[in-house]
């Protein structure tokens, strides 16, 4: 097995999405369950925005002790120097710099020739390292960068004391063997590149930012960047719950290890709800509502019988709450009795079959069928539970 970094950007290039934003204490919070949670480095924030994210850098700098803490800087005198003030107390301070080398951020945006841009970075990466011995460099937009340009950038900030070259797929364009082929490129053409940890920094316009990750896992790259619930610029970054789990789940083809607590990756996903202004998705893979939830009759049979039926993790693994049957207009008989039964109601089969056809009728009706709506369906004379029910009504809808 080998082992893959974790380096998470919740703080950063996830805060700094639409709805996202948090304070010094929400920052801090969610920084000790990262650490909990067991990233190898956290991106705390961007200290040159404001005063606000320079403290929560430097606080988590000062408080979370276990995993490096980076802190990101343009290729800029100031931005490197700011980095530095709030992550120089950490156990394990990083800096991370970055420059766009694409032509159209340099004309558009920076307005700056390559020389110049090549000339920006030289000056940071060598500014970072003259404080701190961990420093990162990402050549924003890389993968809509001329190769030949992009390869002489990585090989002066590895020149500079880059230790790790973090590869960015900025606006989620990759496609996976389009990424793979770059990474591989990179490995081969960078005279210097044993020098430096090459990480995948993957978006996900295109909703390809964990088949990207991966498909640069494969060509070598050994740090991926990521957020809790895929957070971060636009559509998002590669969410790392996904990641964790795609390599535990498919060992055996992704012979890959991290040092993710998985079983703690629900509490940190609801946590980040909490903080900010929206949840992932229900349909989310591992974290979402629904993604150990059965409402389909063969479904819920199957499961019902075996897990494995229809679940490729426990939700135990990840410390979701548990297996839902969902009752709705397209469950089977063997969910409603099951559900009857954790209610304290062993029905036979001549009253189940009488009872369901009243439920699919009702739930033809209605979005939600809640345990209150099955009690109502019971004949009186069976509206009192067995002294020995064992469940109490779940949370969901039934
Ligand atoms: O997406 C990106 O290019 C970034 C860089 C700052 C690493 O977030
Ligand atoms: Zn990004």
């Amino acid at each position: 097995m080998e082992r893959i970094t974790i380096f998470d950007t919740t703080l950063r290039d996830g805060e700094q999405s639409p709805g996202c934003s948090m304070n010094l204490g929400e920052k801090l919070r969610m920084a000790q369950t990262l650490d909990a949670l067991g990233v190898d480095v956290l991106e705390a924030g961007f200290p040159i925005a404001s005063r606000g994210d320079f403290e929560a850098v430097e606080r988590i700098a000062r408080e979370v002790r276990r995993p490096s803490v980076a802190a990101l800087a343009r290729c800029k005198h100031e931005d490197v120097e700011q980095a530095w003030q709030a992550v120089r107390d950490a156990e394990r301070p990083r800096i991370h710099t970055f420059l766009a080398t694409s032509d159209i951020h340099l004309e558009y945006k920076l307005k700056i020739t390559r020389a110049e841009a090549l000339e920006q970075a030289r000056t940071a990466v060598a500014l970072a390292k003259s404080h701190c011995d961990d420093v990162e460099f990402s050549p924003e937009d890389a993968t809509r960068s001329d190769f030949d340009f992009l390869c002489q950038v990585v090989e002066t900030a590895i020149e500079e004391g880059a230790t790790t070259i973090n590869i960015p797929d900025t606006v989620g364009y990759s496609l996976p063997s389009d990424y793979g082929v770059l990474i591989g490129n990179l490995k081969n053409k960078v005279r210097n590149i044993d020098r430096a940890v090459l990480s995948v920094h993957c978006h996900n316009d295109l909703g390809l930012a964990v088949a990207n990750t991966f498909a640069g896992i494969e060509q070598g790259a050994r740090q991926v960047e990521c957020t809790i619930n895929g957070i971060g610029e636009r559509a998002g970054n590669a969410p790392l719950e996904e990641i964790v789990m795609a390599m535990r789940v498919r060992s055996d083809s992704l012979p890959y290890e991290t040092g993710i607590q998985a079983n703690l990756l629900y509490t940190a996903s609801q946590q980040l709800a909490r903080t900010i202004s929206f949840g992932p998705q229900p349909n989310k893979p591992v974290v979402g509502a629904n993604a150990f939830a059965h409402a389909a009759g063969i479904h819920q049979h199957g499961v019902l019988s075996n897990p494995l039926c229809y679940e490729i993790m426990t939700p135990e693994s990840v410390g979701a709450p548990g297996t839902k049957i969902v009752l709705g207009k397209h469950s089977g008989r063997h969910a409603l009795q099951a559900r009857y039964a954790e209610l304290g109601y062993r029905l036979e089969s001549a009253e189940i079959k009488e009872i369901y056809a009243r439920f699919t009728e009702l739930a033809d009706r209605k979005k939600n069928i809640f345990d209150q709506d099955l009690l109502a369906l019971l004949p009186n004379a069976r509206r009192t539970p067995l002294a020995s029910a064992a469940a109490a009504p779940t949370a969901h809808p039934a």
